[in-house]
């Protein structure tokens, strides 16, 4: 486009001048290379930058971190804009990427490159498939990847504009669909809405997904640990649900939802107008519909104006595990110790807030995973330290990603200036915890 011509030619300049904005409002700061994709790839890195909004990426060794080989685009696997957020994942050699593909952010996109399947895509300009998604994380889990995200809802006939969060999933196996419809895109791509929610009279949401685990086994059981919060105009307040992969994955299997007409509100397919294969499903070898190639194409129709499942997603036990509400800050980031404690048997959740700090909880599920009631919330840690940031206020005490590091026994607390390292646990300020 026009306008991205003119940014490119803006970054190309800022080279040869010290200017610190420019006429369009734009921050030079936007010209740099922001590296929003880092993956380890067989002993090396893959790394796609923005790269003054012309995304690249390209192959890097994991210890000198020199580039190998040429450069690709990094069009529909890495954003234009640093702000964009953006998910990517290699699965049995593939990318799996979910970003917008264009400049303007309008193309959002869950899209798989550079392996040995062939290159697919979500349908382009479709409100059904997305509706100006925020993608939060992607994981890996039997036939399918799982991708989480939130989006305006389109389900709700309300006026205002509601953010649910989701969970979508495509089959590894995919081929995309035939000649006529579907063709080069998903045939197997469905979402759910993910319900995080306190019962009550009145049903109380966190509609706000922010961060996932990944997927942790407890008691024998494969679940995902999630942050979400209530929007910026409701109540402020933060929850962790847990969602387990057998119980997401069944959704997948429930009945789909439709709008009959843009007037009508949407309702459950009844099961009888459902075509056969089921849509949504992954190809079965040995079966007449070996490959997503020869599905039906009344199927592959119903699939691609059916992405949306009428149920949504129940946490376990129906309820949050941990609750904050009003309290000045959001929790927006996690991480997981699943071998935490002197026996390293413990499960131990550190959640990063909009201030800055961590905050670090016990979580002793029963055996069902369902009675939560006895997580211990066990300290406040400070994470932002203005001192050796240079610098403090609300944007710079924003956390932009929260790694445990095992070797080292600390956490490692990104902000927009500065990189902390904090101690997992400080045993010697509770002399009697040591005991
Ligand atoms: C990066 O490395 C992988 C694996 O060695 C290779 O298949 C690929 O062609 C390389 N280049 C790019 C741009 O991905
Ligand atoms: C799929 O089935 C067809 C015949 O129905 C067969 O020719 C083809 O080889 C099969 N493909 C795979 C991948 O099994
Ligand atoms: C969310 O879960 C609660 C508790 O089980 C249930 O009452 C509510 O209807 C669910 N909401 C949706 C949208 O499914
Ligand atoms: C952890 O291991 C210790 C020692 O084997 C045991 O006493 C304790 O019950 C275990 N805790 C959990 C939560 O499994």
């Amino acid at each position: 486009s026009f306008f991205q011509q003119l940014l490119l030619c803006l970054c190309a300049s800022e080279t040869r001048t010290v200017w610190k904005r420019n006429a369009a409002g734009v921050e030079w700061d936007e010209c740099r290379n922001y590296m929003k994709v880092l993956l380890s790839r067989q002993g090396g890195l893959f790394i796609c930058g923005t790269n003054a909004f012309n995304p690249l990426c390209a192959n890097y060794t994991g210890d000198t971190l020199e580039m190998v080989g040429e450069t690709v685009s990094g069009m529909a696997r890495c954003p234009y804009d640093p702000k964009h957020a953006n998910v990517a994942l290699f699965a049995e050699g593939n990318l799996y990427t979910a970003t917008v593909t264009d400049f303007l952010a309008i193309d959002a996109v869950i899209y798989r490159s550079l392996g040995d399947n062939p290159a697919l895509r979500t349908v382009k300009h479709d409100s059904k498939w997305f509706r100006e998604p925020y993608f939060v994380s992607a994981v890996e889990w039997g036939p399918h990847v799982y991708f989480f995200f939130r989006e305006m809802a389109m389900e709700f006939n309300y006026l205002e504009k509601v953010v649910v969060s989701r969970v979508a999933r495509v089959c590894k196996a995919d081929q995309g669909g035939s000649q006529r419809v579907l063709e080069k895109q998903w045939t197997s791509f469905l979402k759910a809405r993910l319900n995080c929610s306190i019962p009550g009279d009145s049903h109380f949401y966190f509609n706000l997904l922010h961060s996932t685990s990944p997927i942790i086994r407890m008691h024998g059981r494969d679940i995902i640990l999630t942050v979400f919060s209530t929007p910026s105009n409701s109540i402020p307040g933060s929850a962790v649900c847990a969602f387990d992969m057998e119980q997401l994955a069944g959704v997948f299997d429930g009945r789909f939802k439709e709008q009959k007409s843009p007037e009508s509100i949407w309702t459950p397919v009844p099961d009888e107008v459902v075509p056969k294969p089921r849509p949504g499903g992954c190809a079965v070898r040995g079966s007449k519909f070996n490959s997503s190639n020869s599905f039906p194409d009344d199927m592959l129709t119903f699939v691609k104006t059916h992405p949306l499942m009428d149920e949504a997603v129940p946490s376990l036990g129906q309820r949050p595990w941990i609750v904050r509400t009003m309290v000045r800050y959001q929790l927006n980031k996690m991480v997981v110790d699943t071998n935490a404690g002197p026996y390293g048997n413990q499960t131990v959740l550190f959640l990063g807030s909009s201030r800055g700090t961590i905050l670090k909880f016990l979580v002793t599920p029963n055996r069902d995973n369902t009675v939560t009631s006895n997580n211990v919330f066990l300290e406040e840690l400070e994470g932002y330290n203005p001192d050796r940031c240079g610098t403090d206020s609300p944007q710079a005490r924003q956390l932009l990603s929260l790694t445990l590091d095992r070797i080292s026994h600390s956490l490692l607390l990104a902000f927009p200036s500065c990189v902390i390292k904090v101690p997992v646990a400080r045993c010697q300020l509770y002399s009697r915890c040591m005991k």
